[in-house]
Order: structure tokens, then sequence, then C-alpha cells
């Protein structure tokens, strides 16, 4: 791992801004090896260095990862002059890491977003090359029924020509079914279940791949991943590793 400036490493883990961690490095406030660093330009190994700031350790990851329980009426989006975005929600710390969503969910929809800063992870949860699927809960106008079912397993071509990989539905009973896809097309569930009479009337992810919502987040909690979350994320068959 090339060397970095030790205020650039701390400011890449969240700890503080650049010009925060300058004042705290020449305070005294941070130690490399277990001596105290005054020099912010101080260049370390953040693999082999043990950095600390306030006696407490700082474990160099090289990426962030986050889950995000969206609620509806916020957008999925970094910033929006007008409208309340997903990173409104998060604390300072984790704005200033360079987090953005992981595809994205409509502004009436809730549910399952993931926040990062790992631009190639992204890219394959959304791919429908990696066949991660994504499941969703809705609440229909209608019933969901069998024949939905076999068409969405046909792959079902929307109004406007558009074909859609073959998906997953399960009824559940009046105006509920689970719905399961690998491709994120604009407005994708909700084009797919008008496409059968069955307007959505509300939208909940619940699940990307194995990685289920923490329900005890609550709308608008989120939480850093787990190493046994990542697990399950990177050990997709599509995800490559
Ligand atoms: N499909 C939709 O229609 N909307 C979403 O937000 C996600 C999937």
């Amino acid at each position: 791992m090339p060397q970095m400036r030790l205020d650039k490493l701390l400011a890449d883990l969240g700890v503080a801004s650049r010009r925060e961690l300058k004042e705290m490095i020449r305070r005294g406030a941070v130690t490399v090896d277990g001596v105290q660093e005054r020099q912010p330009e101080r260049k370390v190994d953040p693999e082999r260095c043990a950095v600390a700031v306030n006696g407490v350790r700082v474990h160099y990851a090289a990426h962030h990862y986050y889950m995000l329980d969206k609620p509806a009426g916020v957008v999925t989006a970094t910033e929006d002059r007008e409208q309340k975005t997903v990173l409104d929600l998060v604390t300072p710390e984790m704005r200033r890491m360079g987090l953005f969503p992981v595809g994205r969910l409509d502004k009436d929809a809730s549910g399952l977003l993931l926040l990062t800063d790992d631009g190639e992870f992204a890219h394959r949860v959304i791919s429908p090359k990696s066949c991660v699927q994504k499941l969703y809960y809705t609440k229909v106008d209608g019933t969901p029924d069998e024949a939905d079912a076999a068409a969405f397993a046909d792959g079902l071509v929307l109004a406007d020509g558009t074909r859609c990989l073959p998906a997953g539905l399960t009824p559940l009973g009046e105006g509920e079914c689970l719905v399961a896809v690998t491709e994120g097309k604009y407005h994708q569930v909700k084009r797919m279940l008008a496409s059968r009479g069955k307007p959505v009337l509300e939208l909940r992810r619940l699940a990307i791949g194995a990685l289920r919502i923490d329900e005890s987040l609550g709308p608008g909690g989120f939480r850093e991943l787990t190493q046994e979350d990542l697990c399950k994320l990177f050990c997709e068959p599509g995800m490559g590793n």
C-alpha cells in the first residue's frame, strides 16, 4: 500500500475534516506507532502503521460500506437543491467519506439502500451481469396470482417494448406480493406490475442478494456493514470473488 499523508488518511477515515485534523495533529492528539506525531504531512503506510487519535486506534479500511433504511419521501441522490436526499440522513463524518448510493430507490419507495465509496463494488451490485437479486415487497391494486408469476418468470415485455429479464413474483394474497429482479431499469418493478394491471401502491426493498435489511434500524436508520454482511454480498456468485 502506498504511503499517504497522515491528515489525508484520517480525513478519508471520516475522523474529522482535513482542516480540523491539521489542528488536532499539531496539538498532539495523534500518535503513529505509539509516538506523538505533530506533522500533518508525515507520510504513513496505513496498513503497517498503528495510528491512534486521542489514544483510540483507528483502523484503515480502503472503502466504506453502509446500509440505510431509506424512508419514503427522500430522493436517492448525493445532493439536491430542493429536496431532502439520502445523504442528508447520515452524519457529517459519513458525508466527508464521499459516500454515494448503490443504485436507486424511487422517492416514494423505502427499504434497503447501500451507501459506499467503492465504485467498482457499486457497479458489480447493480450490473445485471452479476445476477445479484433485489427483493421487493409491494402493495398493489389487485390480487397478484400464478399467471403473473408465470409472466414474470418468462421475462415481461413492457408497453414501450422494453424487455425484462426473467424475474420472480410470489403472490402473498390480496393486494400484496414479493418481486425479485436482477436488473434495475427505471421504475422497473412498478412498470412490471403495471403491465399486469396491478399498479404498485407501496414498494419496499427487503434484500440485495443474501443481505436483508436490518429491520431494527427503522426508517432513516443506518449502520456500517459488518464483515458478515460484506461476505454475504462479496460471496454472491456473480460478484467475481
Ligand atoms: N423498481 C421501482 O419501480 N422502483 C424502485 O425504486 C425500485 C425498483
